[in-house]
């Protein structure tokens, strides 16, 4: 059974602009062991996105709807307490974009990580500190970071402490939200070593957001390209990467330095669209060097290429 299937899900705001579509009928699944890597541009709805899976929601949402299905449970369905009970940090736990910088600066560390386990578990606080210990050693911290203070740590060190606390009560899937984004590249890497160690040797699920599609191929298996609210292409990472279909993806990958050390990066001409009033039809139709008629008017469906290979365009239907 999967650890996640989202269906048709959908997050829109409420604004003094309007309803804002973060999130627009998005489907997918992840399968146990998974590192699922969603990839897009800055505001296209990859945070929006995994709190409608976690059920964080600011106070403005104005839609929330399809299926969030974990454990043969409807997070969208659920109420906050059963969700609370259920599956928040048990079932699926997140790394907050920017958590490292949230962490409570009065608060030593073990106790930050051991919290939920005393809230939510009703442990006693000796023992929920020795699992807290066994936590941070599991990241790669040494036990005696558990009596520090956040400011005492380095980026790096912080940044293990969150996923730590992601952990703490064994999850089966983690969504990690820009977990590097704010690190230097040589400690951005020892923290991909660490989820890829974690990956392999507990067999934890993963949701890996980046903008970076060069570092979300370092760790998924699929990769998931978001534009605009929806996923416009999903297939194995080997697939969208070598094999680009879906035109914003041919840019995204032209457009990343990392992958083609021998070409220069292009960029995407235009900007992505304001959510308050997203194209008509297809949402990259106005960036398109193949725009057609069609895609003007009607919104492509996901045409399924190759097998478990789906893309947004018409490009790939009947007379595309
Ligand atoms: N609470 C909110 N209220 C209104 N608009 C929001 C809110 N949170 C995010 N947005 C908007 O939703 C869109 C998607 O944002 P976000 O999910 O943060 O994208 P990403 O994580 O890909 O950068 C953006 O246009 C952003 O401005
Ligand atoms: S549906 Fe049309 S506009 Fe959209 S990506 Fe495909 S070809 Fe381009
Ligand atoms: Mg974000």
């Amino acid at each position: 059974m999967a650890v996640l299937d989202i269906v048709n899900l959908r997050l829109y705001y409420k604004t003094l602009r309007g309803t804002v579509r973060a999130v627009e009928r998005v489907s997918y699944r992840v399968e146990p062991g998974e590192a699922l890597g969603i990839v897009g541009e800055s505001g296209c709805g990859k945070t929006s996105m995994a709190n409608a899976i976690m059920r964080t929601l600011p106070s403005n949402v104005e839609v929330y709807d399809g299926h969030v299905i974990v454990d043969g449970h409807d997070v969208v369905r659920m109420s906050e307490e059963e969700v609370r009970r259920k599956i928040r940090w048990r079932k699926v736990s997140m790394v907050f974009q920017g958590a490292m910088n949230a962490l409570n600066p009065v608060i030593r560390v073990g106790l930050q990580v051991a919290e939920p386990l005393i809230i939510h578990e009703g442990m006693d606080k000796r023992e929920a500190l020795e699992i807290a210990r066994e936590k941070l050693k599991l990241v790669g911290l040494p036990p005696e970071v558990s009596d520090r203070y956040p400011h005492e740590l380095s980026g790096g060190m912080k940044q293990r402490v969150v996923i730590a606390m992601a952990l703490v009560m064994n999850p089966k899937l983690v969504i990690l939200d820009e977990p590097t984004s704010a690190l230097d590249v040589s400690i951005q890497a020892q923290i991909m070593n660490l989820l890829k160690k974690l990956k392999r040797e507990m067999g934890l699920s993963m949701i890996f957001i980046t903008h970076d599609i060069a570092l979300a191929s370092d760790l998924s298996d699929r990769i998931a390209v978001m534009y605009a609210g929806q996923v416009v292409e999903i297939g194995s990472a080997e697939q969208v990467l070598l094999e680009p279909k879906h035109p914003y993806t041919q840019k995204l990958l032209a457009a990343t330095p990392r992958l083609r050390a021998d070409i220069t990066p292009e960029f995407i001409p235009g900007a992505p669209p304001d959510l308050a009033s997203p194209p008509q039809g297809c949402r990259f139709h106005p960036r398109c060097p193949y725009v057609m008629d069609r895609c003007r008017r009607e919104e492509p469906p996901d045409f399924e290429v190759d097998g478990g290979r789906y893309v947004k365009c018409w490009l790939y239907g009947e007379e595309g």
